[in-house]
């Protein structure tokens, strides 16, 4: 039983907003357990893992991260254990996975299925075929960021952060905004100005559509550049002193230097007391599924929970608050010194 849940089911008694974050919360980890089974089975597929030695089985796996990730979660959902070294199948995936009924997952499904299929091939050569930045990708990685449960939990997260609170004067920026599903969201829950900054100039320009297409374009800008020169983008394309928001959604796995980019926004809201919306997953075994994916997109594993503790600190910021429910959320601040 995971005990931080209790206070949201309280909630949820009188809340229908928190009985809502409750349902998903509870349908992402059902679907985790059906990822779980559909690698588990792929991963059978493709390598013998019964009285071999984990060392074995890691130098098989081309990617030492991917080999860790699929051994964690191979463990984690029972299919297998080690006993002095060597792997033991405890049992092997049923032919039928976990059935799932939610609309919002049976929408998604098809995708991670496809993401899944190329895990063999990956297992073996290291390549991703379905590697995010090329063309042929991008409807792809659009359908994986852009469905119903995903918008859902960014609405949470920008309610969560304070977005409505904000004035026409204010500015949130949003870095790694990719294809702006984020941005957004920020746009049509407040009235702030959003800043969306992504190194990827294809992606800003489909964000630009989608900001057409939700009638809030006028309040967005786009900026080409990562995160990790973030102050010198900002400063030059927004006041400083009002911006009140740095959001960054599941990018810290994505970017080149994590510690750097927090480094970066922790600049920007300090002129302005600002804060840093952080939604971000870690190296958890819950994670395991999810992290196998967005990894087979183009993305690194996601940080160890030790190292985005560091990474913020180091930042000069600190947790104000954090939740887990539905998703890892944190709101960050200047440290107090
Ligand atoms: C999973 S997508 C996040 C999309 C977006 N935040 C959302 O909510 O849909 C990760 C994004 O990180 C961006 N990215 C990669 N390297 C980056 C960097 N160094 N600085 C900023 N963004 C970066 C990618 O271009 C990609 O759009």
């Amino acid at each position: 039983m995971d005990f931080s849940v209790l206070p949201l089911i309280l909630r949820s008694l009188m809340d229908p907003e928190a009985r809502k974050v409750l349902k998903i919360g509870n349908e992402v980890k059902r679907f985790s357990d059906y990822l779980a089974w559909y690698i588990a089975r792929k991963v059978m597929e493709s390598v013998e893992l019964d009285g071999v030695p984990l060392t074995e089985f890691n130098s098989r796996i081309r990617d030492p991260h991917l080999a860790r990730a699929l051994y964690e979660l191979m463990e984690t959902w029972g299919y297998v254990r080690v006993e002095d070294g060597v792997i033991k199948v405890v049992r092997r995936p049923p032919e039928k996975g976990p059935v799932m009924t939610a609309p919002s997952t049976l929408e998604v499904m098809p995708v991670f299925n496809r993401i899944m299929d190329t895990l063999p091939e990956a297992i073996k050569t290291g390549k991703k075929t379905f590697y995010w930045k090329d063309r042929e990708s991008k409807l792809l990685f659009l359908r994986f960021l852009d469905n119903t449960g995903y918008n859902f939990v960014r609405q949470v997260f920008a309610r969560w952060i304070g977005v409505p609170e904000l004035g026409p004067e204010d500015w949130v920026v949003d870095v790694g905004s990719g294809m702006g599903l984020s941005a957004v969201i920020l746009l049509k829950l407040g009235k702030a100005k959003v800043l969306a900054i992504d190194p990827d100039p294809d992606s800003l320009s489909i964000a630009e559509d989608y900001a057409k297409m939700a009638g809030v374009e006028g309040r967005l800008e786009t900026a080409m550049g990562r995160g990790e020169e973030l102050y010198e983008i900002v400063k030059d394309r927004a006041p400083l002193g009002r911006v009140k928001l740095v959001t960054m959604v599941s990018i810290l796995h994505w970017v080149d230097s994590p510690e750097e980019v927090l480094k970066q926004a922790g600049m920007v809201v300090a002129r302005s007391y600002g804060k840093v919306g952080l939604f971000q997953g870690v190296w958890e075994r819950k994670m395991l599924p999810y992290m196998v994916v967005t990894w087979l997109l183009g993305s690194k594993m996601m940080p160890e929970p030790e190292d985005l503790k560091g990474w913020i600190r180091d930042a000069g910021l600190e947790v104000e608050r954090y939740t887990k429910w539905p998703f890892d959320m944190y709101l960050l601040r200047a440290r107090s010194q």
